[in-house]
């Protein structure tokens, strides 16, 4: 009996497991098994004779030991506290990465270089790089400490045939704790791994069926940059590189090292000297780009499921959540519009009459988003079909066949998207005119299974390497960047489509470095389990240090289905990630948030409307990204880097600077311990306004209910909000701003306000836009422009200021104004932006 309990209990745990004998581990993959306990040995030095120095790029040579082997060292200075690191042979044919890069970086020349017998000194400003002959290595120095070095005692490079695979150690003498290497379903503080214990993180973009907690399995995004944090220091990298690749990973008590395995293509480096976390971050975006402002819409909620098959379901889930008063912006229909899951027509029976379904929509200021994924039924008479095979668009076999493997639609080949012509033939079917049944309301695109995800489980269901794409490139050399490419071109078409006026909204799964540029992404196939709540936190808040910042999860959890409990912690928690969607898979139960009962459905409304009260928050927060590259949500340890405490503290996080929020990911808990970072004097507020606050002093048990997690709002700070509540985004256009002020008696809060016309690339081409700093005491609210902007369309008209001032022993005094102290009130009183407004309080 107990055995047959036992063999159940397995059997449900291991359900939605991954399948470990598919997804191969690193015993089963070459570049990993081969290398992995590599010793350290010196294998290369340096010939400081015939360096070169010019015009920010050092050149050395570098030898094999023992003579045999030529190899050429590269440290270029770039703009902003960023050297670039190239090694390779003198004579090579690894493939180097295009596209990926915001542009060309900026050269810029050496402040100074010192040579001696065994070393050569690069100086930069207050940062220097300092090439050690023998043994060889690369240390980088930021105002004078110590931060990375390049190892070369583990350097391999190695020439086959079809492979070019290379390995390298990196250290973080200052390191704490690393992050990056993203994505996995992990900490955000990234684990020691060891040989005997859990893999080396793995990179490899992948469709990784029911995703595990805790794991360092390659999953659907590559994003091969690594921060090593630490109090005197910050530093990181990014492996510009699209093969993939096996890092191992070892914390010390101060200090960490990271061993790099790559299968293939280019050594090739950028170190970041920071030296702070924000520095570093920036670093990195202005390298691979920041996103540009989403379309507002698209920050609200998006109601999905996979299995909306038809015009009517679209029509009526929008009806009813109206009727049941749930704001929402989109709705998403998943494969079964196609006909026959042939991307780019509509399924004849079940979407018939696509413009009325979009007029519809559009009648209700809601938008649809259809999925769109990069495979192709192999069917003559396919428009999509035909047009790439007679233009050779599609990936090929070896002996230059299209490639055909099983996908949703059964045989498929997929387009060629390093294929530059491949790309804008897949742009232009964007267009009105070639997808038929098209409109603006058509707001957004989803671009799925671009792993790619193929049916095949001997290739762990996904592109095996030596397909070929344009130019003879080995799919090894540009594997984790095949999706990234896709959503350029989606974006393009986009673009296109609109004659460049809208922003496009795409979200992807397949992601690599610098897809912030193109599109959201999410976590992908979530379980409907509470760990899957905050998980997404660790995970998100990874892919924003690594300029990913508008990243979601499955609100609910694709597979299974969620008690309602967990229904409700989900929907808590991911009302305050960057994308909020709701998504299911078409196993699952129906779950539209009002077919619960009336208690249920009363969190879930509240969850959804504070979302978009906050949405001057979070498009202020978008705007400040696409400025300065900052992350949107940001882990504690990013504005407190000298707490050593909170370094693991991954399932809070910081909406920008001033807001905290602790996701529950725990079944029936009356009380959870949040970390409260910042000292005595960091005051936080309950986002109740109830008077609760909370000193900066660490850990607290705080009770909770199932009615809302943790929210709380900092001290010093001023929190734009809406707070009437309409439909959808599109109605909250001419709302008014509630301005929440957080003061201490007699000190100051400040914050900023951004506002657009919400739709349009005006803010970014015509500076049509206006930016507003907040500044308030318990006297008076001064709104004043930051610069100088096309603003007067877009002036904030504020009709409630709420001031709650914290007194020495500890209580709280709420003041709300709607009238300044001559009964004027302030929603009729005009902010030109030009001059600051001064509303005067008391
Ligand atoms: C896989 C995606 O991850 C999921 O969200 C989607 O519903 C299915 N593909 C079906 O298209």
């Amino acid at each position: 009996m107990l055995t047959q309990l036992l063999v159940l209990v397995i059997l449900a745990i291991s359900a939605n497991a991954a399948d470990h004998d598919m997804y191969h581990n690193c015993s089963r993959v070459d570049v990993c098994s081969q290398n992995r306990e590599l010793e350290r040995q010196e294998r290369y030095q340096i010939i400081l004779e015939g360096a070169v120095f010019s015009q920010g790029v050092a050149s050395f040579r570098v030898q094999t030991t023992d003579g045999s082997e030529n190899l050429g060292l590269n440290i270029t200075a770039i703009e902003g506290n960023i050297f670039r690191v190239q090694i390779e042979e003198t004579e090579s044919s690894r493939y180097h990465i295009q596209d990926v890069l915001d542009g060309e970086p900026t050269v810029v020349n050496f402040d100074d270089v010192q040579l001696s017998l065994t070393s050569a000194e690069i100086f930069l400003g207050d940062k220097r790089a300092v090439v050690n002959v023998s043994p060889f290595s690369v240390e980088f120095y930021a105002n004078d400490v110590l931060t990375l070095v390049i190892e070369g005692d583990r350097l391999t490079l190695e020439n086959e045939e079809l492979r070019h695979p290379f390995t390298v150690g990196v250290s973080f003498p200052q390191a704490l704790h690393l992050y990056g290497l993203h994505e996995h379903a992990d900490h955000l503080a990234l684990r020691t791994t060891a040989p005997g214990g859990d893999d080396p993180y793995r990179i490899k973009t992948m469709d990784l069926t029911y995703f595990e907690l805790f794991s360092t399995m390659a999953m659907y995004g590559a994003v091969p940059v690594l921060y090593g944090h630490g109090i005197n220091a910050t530093s990181g990298l990014f492996l510009h590189n699209a093969a993939e690749q096996w890092v191992e990973i070892t914390n010390k008590d101060i200090g960490a090292d990271a061993f790099f395995m790559v299968d293939s293509g280019a050594l090739d480096i950028f170190i970041f000297l920071g030296p702070s976390t924000t520095d570093v971050v920036r670093q990195y975006t202005s390298l691979t780009g920041v996103a540009h402002l989403p379309p507002i819409w698209s920050l609200g909620y998006h109601q999905c499921r996979w299995g909306y098959a038809d015009q009517q379901d679209v029509q009526t889930v929008i009806a009813d959540l109206d009727t049941y008063d749930f704001p929402v912006d989109a709705i998403w229909l998943d494969i079964q519009h196609t006909q026959d899951m042939k991307f780019f027509t509509w399924n004849s029976e079940n979407f018939s009459d696509p413009f009325d379904m979009l007029a519809n929509l559009s009648s209700t200021h809601r938008y649809l988003v259809t999925l769109s994924d990069p495979h192709f039924k192999v069917e003559e008479g396919y428009f999509v079909y035909d047009e790439a095979t007679a233009n050779d668009y599609f990936i090929k076999n070896l002996d230059g066949t299209n490639y055909e493997d099983q996908c949703w639609p059964g045989t498929s080949s997929w387009m060629d998207y390093l294929n530059p012509a491949a790309r804008d033939y897949y742009s232009s079917l964007y267009l009105y005119e070639n997808w038929n049944g098209t409109t603006p309301t058509l707001g957004g695109i989803w671009n799925d299974m671009n792993e790619a995800a193929i049916f095949n489980e001997e290739i762990e269901k996904t592109f095996p390497y030596d397909v070929v794409h344009y130019g003879g490139v080995s799919n090894r050399d540009i594997h984790n960047m095949y999706g990234y490419l896709q959503t350029m071109a989606t974006h393009k078409g986009l673009i296109d489509r609109d004659n460049g006026t809208l922003r496009p909204f795409i979200l992807t799964r397949a992601h690599f470095s610098g897809s912030q540029r193109y599109a959201a992404f999410w976590t992908g196939d979530n379980t409907a389990e509470f760990g899957f709540v905050t998980i997404s936190y660790s995970m998100c808040l990874n892919a924003n240090l690594l300029g990913l910042v508008f990243c979601g999860n499955d609100v609910g959890g694709f597979f299974g289905d969620p008690s309602d409990e967990l229904l409700q912690r989900f929907y808590q928690a991911g009302a305050w990630l960057p994308f909020f969607r709701e998504h299911a898979s078409q196993e699952s139960e129906r779950r539209e948030p009002y077919l619960f009962s009336e208690e249920v459905q009363a969190t879930i409304r509240e969850a959804i409307k504070t979302r978009y009260a906050h949405l001057p928050v979070w498009y202020t927060l978008f705007y400040e990204h696409t400025r300065f590259g900052d992350p949107v949500i940001r882990p504690l340890f990013y504005h407190y880097p000298n707490d050593v405490e909170l370094l693991e503290v991954d399932d809070q996080l910081l909406l920008g600077r001033n807001i905290l929020v602790k996701a529950i990911g725990e079944s029936e808990v009356t009380s959870v311990p949040i970390y409260f970072p910042g000292g005595e004097d960091e005051i936080w507020f309950s986002a109740q306004l109830d008077g609760t606050t909370f000193p900066g002093t660490g850990w607290t048990d705080i009770p909770v209910t199932i009615e809302r997690i943790p929210v709380y709002y900092r001290l010093g700070s001023i929190i734009p909000t809406k707070q009437t509540s309409r439909p959808s985004t599109t109605d909250m256009r001419n709302d008014g701003y509630t301005l929440t002020v957080l003061l201490r008696n007699n000190d100051t809060a400040q914050g900023t306000v951004y506002n657009d016309d919400n739709l349009s690339f005006e803010y970014r081409d015509s500076q049509k836009y206006s930016y507003s700093d907040l500044f308030g005491t318990e006297e008076q609210v001064v709104i004043s422009p930051i610069d100088e902007s096309d603003n007067e369309e877009f002036l904030i008209v504020v009709d409630n200021i709420v001031v709650l001032t914290y007194n020495d022993d500890g209580t709280v005094v709420k003041n709300s104004y709607k009238h300044d102290v001559n009964g004027v009130p302030i929603n009729q009183m005009k902010y030109e932006g030009k001059e600051p407004l001064v509303i005067i309080l008391r």
